[in-house]
């Protein structure tokens, strides 16, 4: 079991206050109506009464990198479901950070950010940040008993964001790339998790975080197209850089660890691991996951006005095309 870990980053960021509190932004204004009006209570609004059941896993067992394997197919029902819960304890701990990380960074954007109706609107997402990191929390303690500390890269970008100054890049990073992903793998896993409780916990998450990818949505077109060729091509290296972070994702090796693979076994489904993800040789929901993320991707930089000629070309290089291509290619 993890020992609890605290680490500090030396950020600073300007606290901008604005005496001009008429709405300035009627769109932001009503995106911060639909927050106030949208929040839920994961005390109230989630039923805790259901317990695991050892029979099923939690997370759908095709995002487990073996899944169809031949090492999948030598493991006993039993031990599928153990590798399960640990993987999915792995997993829901990361996304349990990253909730908690939205906090940091959305309580320093609500400081940085000049306008009031994006301050206010910062104010809800703080809230709903808060309440996502104590769901998942609340679940992986009560319900699974088991929790995984947080990836070296993961704890990079995280850190690297907290660390920025401008707000806008800090929306880059959070708003626009890691929540257009967290807006597909949310959903997904609504629709395929094997466990009643996650699936309710992700639908809940799902519907604020749609409203957090609007939030980039809004605030960033203006605040991009009056920036210097130079500082628009800093937010244009970042957010390439955010999303071959993230899509590059993680390795639960403690997962493989805890249910005794070995360490030759565990390099070998590393290895495995890179070929699959080559060939993109993965079942159907997983398929249309990475679909869905890159169109919403690039549908999103657009909006934004970040998909320049020079973009486009570091998309093609993680594999990222237009969505009309990808779906000719399909
Ligand atoms: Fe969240
Ligand atoms: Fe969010």
């Amino acid at each position: 079991m993890a020992q609890p870990q605290t680490h500090t980053i030396q950020a600073t960021v300007p606290a901008v206050f604005t005496q001009t509190l008429a709405v300035q932004d009627q769109d932001m204004r009503n995106l911060y109506e639909k927050a106030k009006r949208d929040q839920w209570n994961a005390s109230r609004d989630i039923d805790w009464s259901l317990d695991l059941d050892p029979q099923h896993g939690i997370l759908p067992d095709g995002l487990i990198d073996i899944y169809g394997t031949p090492y999948w197919e030598r493991l006993s029902p039993t031990q599928r479901n153990e590798l399960n819960r640990h993987f999915s304890a792995w997993r829901i701990s990361q996304l349990m950070y990253g909730e908690e990380f939205a906090l940091l960074v959305c309580s320093q954007i609500a400081n940085i950010v000049p306008g009031i109706d994006a301050k206010f609107f910062m104010a809800t997402q703080v809230v709903d940040e808060a309440r996502h990191a104590e769901v998942l929390a609340r679940y992986i303690h009560e319900k699974i008993g088991i929790v995984y500390p947080l990836t070296s890269s993961l704890k990079q970008l995280f850190d690297q964001i907290l660390s920025m100054p401008q707000w806008y890049l800090k929306t880059v990073g959070t708003q626009l790339v890691a929540e257009t992903l967290a807006v597909s793998l949310f959903r997904m896993l609504a629709d395929h998790s094997q466990e009643a409780t996650i699936r309710a916990i992700c639908k809940r998450i799902l519907a604020d975080e749609s409203r957090h990818m609007g939030f980039g949505m809004l605030s960033l077109p203006e605040q991009i197209a009056a920036l210097s060729e130079r500082e628009r091509r800093e937010v244009e290296d970042f957010a390439c850089e955010a999303a071959s972070g993230l899509l590059r994702g993680q390795f639960p090796r403690e997962a493989y660890e805890a249910v005794g693979f070995s360490t030759a076994d565990i390099e070998d489904i590393k290895r495995l691991r890179l070929e699959i993800a080559q060939k993109s040789e993965y079942v159907a929901f997983r398929k249309y996951f990475k679909k869905d993320f890159h169109a919403s991707l690039w549908n999103n930089l657009a909006r934004v006005g970040l998909l320049s000629d020079y973009t486009v070309e570091k998309l093609a290089a993680m594999g990222i095309t237009a969505p009309q291509q990808s779906a000719a290619a399909a």
